[in-house]
């Protein structure tokens, strides 16, 4: 059964029972007044007589009780009037209400001037009032009473009019009922339909743009959180295809040339052998390293193991490491490279994984002297002062086009015309992907900004977190 369908007939059921109980709760009003024809006239003339004849018999204690009742039995109050136009069988110091008094003494003067004087009846906006004289040998009595107007119009509907007005609350509550049922669950059925195309295939599909907006409801909060779901999966699936496509891309380069000094060393002279072999030397390597490279991010990705991340590596080391490699290429290349650091003497001592943070730092402080221009300086710096470890790479080249300056960690990415330069095509494009990954595994962030003076700022952030406590750092040492 459908959700709609179920809460249509719970709404519709439950409220079909709260009216029968209204039915039955009224059902159980006073009965001796019949619903049906009861008018005031006809309890003042049903209980007219009687009143009369009980007043006379059992004096104002009796009257009262009578009166008493038959208020219980119609829920009209009735007084009776003696011919002095004085109420009868009150309770002590009570009065019958100032309108009935003035409609006895109307009834009873009318009584005596009038040949045909009789039952006289008055209507205000609210209450219908009646009076009834009652001739005996002693002068005439006088019976009233009143009753609110939209009870009497309640008591005096017939059946008939009964059951249709039945029949519309019974159909009004149906479509209530129905409107609330749709506007429960027409919003899952607009997830489902987004839940089916998604998982046939279109990662475009979402609920939020046709979903009518109904402020902060469960049903609300589950439509945002499948597009959220949606946006992920699809920002997912499209980095992996474009992965898949430039990784057969950069494979294919070195295939094809590979392929073209096949050709050669088949029909050239010896020399043009040697070139083609060198070649081919050339790019198996350069494809050896490709593959090792998208290993690692593949590692990456899949998410490290534990221990692998809880070796001890000591930054000031790393970085010393990268700084003896990295300024031998740099003199070769006219280019200088500084090293400071900061914070205390002895340096911090964190867990990681060495390698992959020694690559990290390499991979940045390489691409600065790759980029930055000849006869300047890299200023590569390690600050374990603060609230965390910070390394930043500064260069003076011509920095990264801001809108570029995200895209540079997506694998593959190379910034257009980085290919013209000396060796900018040397690069495969993944070190800052890897570096990313590698720093995300430690729980830290990269970032990259031009600075204000021209050049590229590559910031990289560890959280202390991993930070070894001196006892811990004293067993390392033992
Ligand atoms: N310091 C920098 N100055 C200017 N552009 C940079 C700098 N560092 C990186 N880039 C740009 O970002 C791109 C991506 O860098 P990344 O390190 O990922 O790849 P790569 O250096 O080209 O190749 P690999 O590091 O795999 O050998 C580079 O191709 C370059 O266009
Ligand atoms: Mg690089």
């Amino acid at each position: 059964m459908s959700l709609f369908l179920k809460v249509f007939l719970w709404f519709w059921g439950a409220m079909t029972v709260l009216i029968l109980s209204l039915i039955l709760i009224l059902g159980t009003l006073p009965d001796e007044a019949p619903p049906r024809s009861t008018t005031i006239s006809s309890i003042l003339y049903r209980y007219g007589y009687p009143a009369v004849t009980t007043f006379l018999s059992g004096g104002d204690g009796g009257l009262r009780l009578f009166l008493q009742n038959t208020e219980k039995q119609t829920g009209v109050k009735v007084y009776l009037f003696d011919p002095e136009c004085r109420a009868r069988g009150l309770k002590e110091g009570t009065q019958a209400p100032d309108d009935l008094q003035a409609l006895a003494q109307n009834t009873i003067d009318s009584m005596r001037t009038a040949e045909a004087g009789g039952s006289q009846l008055q209507i205000s906006p609210l209450r219908l009032s009646a009076s009834q004289p009652i001739v005996t040998n002693l002068g005439t009595f006088v019976v009233t009473g009143s009753v609110s107007r939209s009870l009497l119009a309640f008591r005096s509907i017939n059946t008939r009019t009964k059951l249709l007005s039945l029949a519309f609350v019974f159909l009004t509550s149906g479509l209530f009922c129905y409107g609330l049922a749709r506007y429960l669950a027409a919003p899952v059925g607009r997830i489902r339909q987004a839940t089916q195309r998604l998982s046939s295939g279109d990662l475009s599909a979402r609920v939020e743009p046709n979903h009518v907006p109904r402020g902060y409801d469960e049903i609300a909060h589950l439509a945002h959180d499948f597009d959220l779901m949606a946006d992920r999966m699809q920002s997912l699936v499209t980095a992996q295809n474009r992965l898949l496509s430039d990784v057969s891309h950069e494979l294919r380069s070195p295939l094809a040339r590979m392929s073209l000094a096949l050709e050669l060393a088949r029909r050239g002279d010896e020399a043009k052998k040697q070139n083609a072999i060198e070649r081919i030397s050339r790019e198996s390597m350069r494809l050896d390293s490709l593959i090792g490279e998208l290993l690692t991010l593949s590692r990456l990705e899949n998410g490290l193991r534990a221990e692998t991340l809880n070796n001890t590596v000591d930054m000031a080391a790393v970085v010393g490491g990268v700084e003896a490699d990295a300024e031998f290429e740099a003199q070769n290349a006219g280019r200088g490279l500084k090293v400071t650091y900061e914070g205390p003497d002895q340096g911090v001592i964190l867990r990681g994984d060495p390698e992959l943070l020694h690559r990290a730092v390499e991979n940045v402080t390489r691409n600065a002297l790759r980029h930055t221009n000849d006869d300047s300086t890299v200023a590569l710096e390690l600050n374990t002062d603060g609230q965390e470890i910070v390394i930043t790479v500064s260069d003076g080249g011509p920095g990264v086009p801001p809108d570029e300056l995200e895209s540079i960690f997506r694998p593959f990415y190379r910034v257009e015309g980085a290919r013209d330069r000396p060796d900018g095509g040397t690069g495969t494009g993944l070190g800052l992907a890897i570096a990313q990954r590698a720093i995300a595994a430690h729980g830290g962030t990269i970032s990259a900004s031009n600075r204000p003076e021209g050049g590229l700022c590559v910031r990289l952030s560890l959280p202390k977190n991993r930070v070894l406590a001196k006892s811990e750092k004293s067993l390392v040492a033992a």
